[in-house]
């Protein structure tokens, strides 16, 4: 018997201040924040639409009935670096405030994944989609509901490979079968029980998964404005004068075949880089941050082609 501790990280009750605070910091994303809480929203709680189709037209608006047995599943998909996991793991926090009710955010562990026993993966999936299942049905009653569950799938690379993929292996492909199946058993049940696949490979992804996602979006490297804001958020409380910033912000674009900064390129790399130039002893200049920028390559553009290891 697979116990929760198997199967996820520790869950935990949204809204939380630490996430949502991380909710809130994230740039560059505010039409897809806009269009996942509705999604989500939906979703979790389809009788919102028809409350809403009531409100602004009548009984009985076809459009609404668009919205029936849509998978309750988000891709997440882009570079690296770029806020898939950050917003999978705190936009609960929103979500939350807007439905006034918790968000129970599960973390599908996959550590279990490579240690070669066959069908493991497909068990591990299966095991946490039925867990799911109980929970979304306790969170629902004739009065409608009073939880949420998001359960987020990171790092799902190998996971969501397409099964045309002659090279996948027939464990994978198992694999995602039993994906498939755990989230149209959730859209059959009408539980409210949302699933976050996040992965760095959408052009990999199996097509199946693409056509049953209600939702796919897609996470960009800054532009030149947002790696402005990222920096300025980094480098807030340090006097660095906006001449500077601006100079960082065209150092850290894309030049020739070189791709620009990451956001975590920026805050996980460069700003921790150059504070650890200027400790202990001198204070954090314009000329570290200029010289820490020219040593520090931007993470490279996943290679669509590249074969898993
Ligand atoms: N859009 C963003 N705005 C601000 N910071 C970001 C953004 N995206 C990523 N970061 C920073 O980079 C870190 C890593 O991002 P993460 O969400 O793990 O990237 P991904 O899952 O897309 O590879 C985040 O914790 C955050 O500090
Ligand atoms: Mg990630």
């Amino acid at each position: 018997m697979t116990t929760q501790d198997d199967l996820f990280q520790p869950v935990i009750e949204l809204p939380e201040p630490v996430r949502a605070d991380r909710y809130r910091r994230l740039i560059g994303l505010d039409d897809i924040k806009t269009r996942l809480r509705k999604e989500a929203m939906l979703l979790a709680d389809p009788q919102r639409l028809q409350l809403w189709a009531e409100k602004f037209h009548g009984p009985e608006v076809a459009a609404t009935t668009l919205f029936t047995d849509r998978a309750p599943l988000f891709v997440f998909a882009g570079d690296v670096g770029c806020g898939k996991s950050a917003l999978a793991e705190s936009f609960g926090c929103d979500l939350a405030d807007a439905l006034d009710l918790p968000v129970y955010l599960y973390r599908l562990k996959l550590a279990t994944r490579g240690s070669g026993l066959v069908g493991e993966m497909t068990a591990l999936i299966g095991a946490a989609f039925e867990h799911l299942h109980l929970q979304g049905a306790k969170s629902k009653s004739t009065r409608g509901i009073n939880a949420v569950s998001v359960l987020v799938v990171d790092e799902a690379d190998a996971l969501v490979q397409s099964r045309e993929n002659q090279q996948m292996h027939h464990e994978d492909r198992a694999g995602v079968d039993a994906f498939l199946a755990g989230v149209d058993s959730l859209a059959g049940a009408q539980v409210p029980v949302l699933v976050v696949l996040c992965t760095n490979r959408l052009g990999a992804l199996d097509p199946a998964i693409m056509r049953r996602a209600a939702a796919t979006f897609v996470f960009d490297r800054p532009d030149s404005a947002q790696r402005l804001t990222a920096l300025r958020h980094a480098l807030h409380g340090i006097d660095v004068p906006a001449a500077t910033l601006n100079r960082l912000a065209e150092l850290t674009g894309p030049d020739g075949t070189r791709p620009g900064y990451t956001y975590s390129d920026l805050t996980q790399r460069l700003v921790p880089t150059a504070v650890m130039d200027a400790f202990p002893d001198s204070a954090l200049t314009d000329e570290i941050l200029l010289r820490t920028v020219r040593a520090i390559e931007p993470t490279p553009i996943f290679e669509e082609n590249r074969v898993a290891p």
